[in-house]
């Protein structure tokens, strides 16, 4: 084996919204490929097709409709003023939409290719159950390990929040806690030297505020929420009703999640001692709002008290929306990568 070739492994993180893979290049360097996890479907006519093929949009046929995923879907739905749609929801993949499966298929050939050697390992997240939610996880599991295998790559699953421990707590010896907030949820790992003591999921994350602050402003879609909210606002100093009603719900939900993190070290009998107190670490595309971090540290402020491990700092992840894919990927490289 050439010593100089990129180190084998993959990453892969399952997002509710976005899909983002993680390889190292030939120079060692991480290599990130962000999709949004979404597709659109168009109904196939002579126009259609000649415009897909003159604009280079990759597209795929199902019955009588062409299909674009990823980034290119969410373009598409501007210019046909339709909504895209999405494969999963909450974390998981929608068993009732019978185009979920191929969509995500393709979804994945795009993020990640072939693999550069036949069995080359794959690690990729997977919610913890969620808390707040009838929804397991195996089946969701399942059926991304065996597209994984379909495309010739030996499937890993890891928990998200794990994940996240291993990307942004190396340098405390993966001892922490992980939470990434996410559009479908919120996933919390506790871990100590990398094995992890507890992790949950709840199943409210961005797509949860965007929808509880439509409700409340009394808009239909969501979608309007999610611009307002991108759009560059200031959770901690909202500017008009539609971004108090945002920062609302933002603030209640790191509330909620942090609260929740109490709850579920009153269920775990055997907590290790954690001397000298541990960091949380925060990602996920929903702490990118302006004063999420800010309202973070004020939230966690009035719940320390009954915290159950002492908290020594809350680090936010330098590149939020790439935590997960990262941790997959040292995941991989620590197993070595390969088939053997
Ligand atoms: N610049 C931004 N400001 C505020 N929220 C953002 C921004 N970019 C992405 N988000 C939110 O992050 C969420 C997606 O985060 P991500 O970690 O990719 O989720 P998932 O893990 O569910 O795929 C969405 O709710 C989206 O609205
Ligand atoms: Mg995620």
């Amino acid at each position: 084996m050439a010593q100089d070739k990129a180190p084998l492994g993959r990453g892969l993180d399952v997002g509710t919204a976005n899909l983002v893979g993680a390889e190292f290049d030939a120079e060692g360097n991480i290599k990130l490929t962000p999709v949004r996890n979404a597709f659109i479907d168009i109904p196939e006519d002579q126009f259609t097709r000649k415009m897909l093929e003159q604009q280079r949009i990759p597209f795929v046929k199902r019955g009588r409709s062409l299909y674009v995923v990823g980034d290119d879907a969410f373009a598409l739905a501007n210019v046909f003023n339709r909504e895209m749609r999405r494969p999963m929801q909450r974390g998981m993949i929608k068993p009732s939409d019978a185009d979920a499966m191929p969509m995500e298929v393709e979804l994945v050939k795009l993020v990640l290719g072939e693999p550069r050697e036949k069995g080359e390992t794959c690690y990729f997240s997977v919610p913890a159950d969620p808390i707040d939610s009838e929804m397991n996880i195996l089946y969701h599991r399942n059926v991304f390990s065996g597209l994984l295998e379909k495309l010739g790559y030996t499937p890993h699953a890891l928990n998200e929040g794990h994940a996240v421990i291993f990307s942004e707590l190396g340098d405390d010896e993966f001892t922490g806690i992980g939470m990434s907030f996410g559009g479908g949820m919120v996933n919390v790992c506790v871990a100590y030297r990398s094995v992890p003591v507890l992790s949950f999921a709840t199943s409210r994350g961005g797509d949860w505020i965007d929808m509880e602050a439509a409700k409340v402003m009394g808009v239909g879609s969501s979608a309007r929420m999610t611009a307002v909210k991108e759009g560059g606002i200031n959770i901690s100093d909202p500017k008009s009703p539609e971004q108090e009603a945002i920062s609302i719900y933002a603030r209640h939900l790191i509330h909620y999640s942090l609260s929740k993190i109490i709850d579920k070290f009153q269920s775990v009998t055997e907590i290790p001692k954690f001397p000298g107190g541990v960091k949380i670490a925060i990602s996920g595309g929903t702490t990118l709002v302006g004063g999420f971090q800010e309202i973070f540290g004020i939230e966690f402020d009035k719940l320390a008290s009954q915290f159950p491990i002492e908290i020594t700092d809350i680090k936010m992840a330098a590149e939020p929306l790439n935590s997960t894919a990262k941790g997959c990927l040292l995941a991989a490289l620590a197993e070595g990568g390969g088939n053997s």
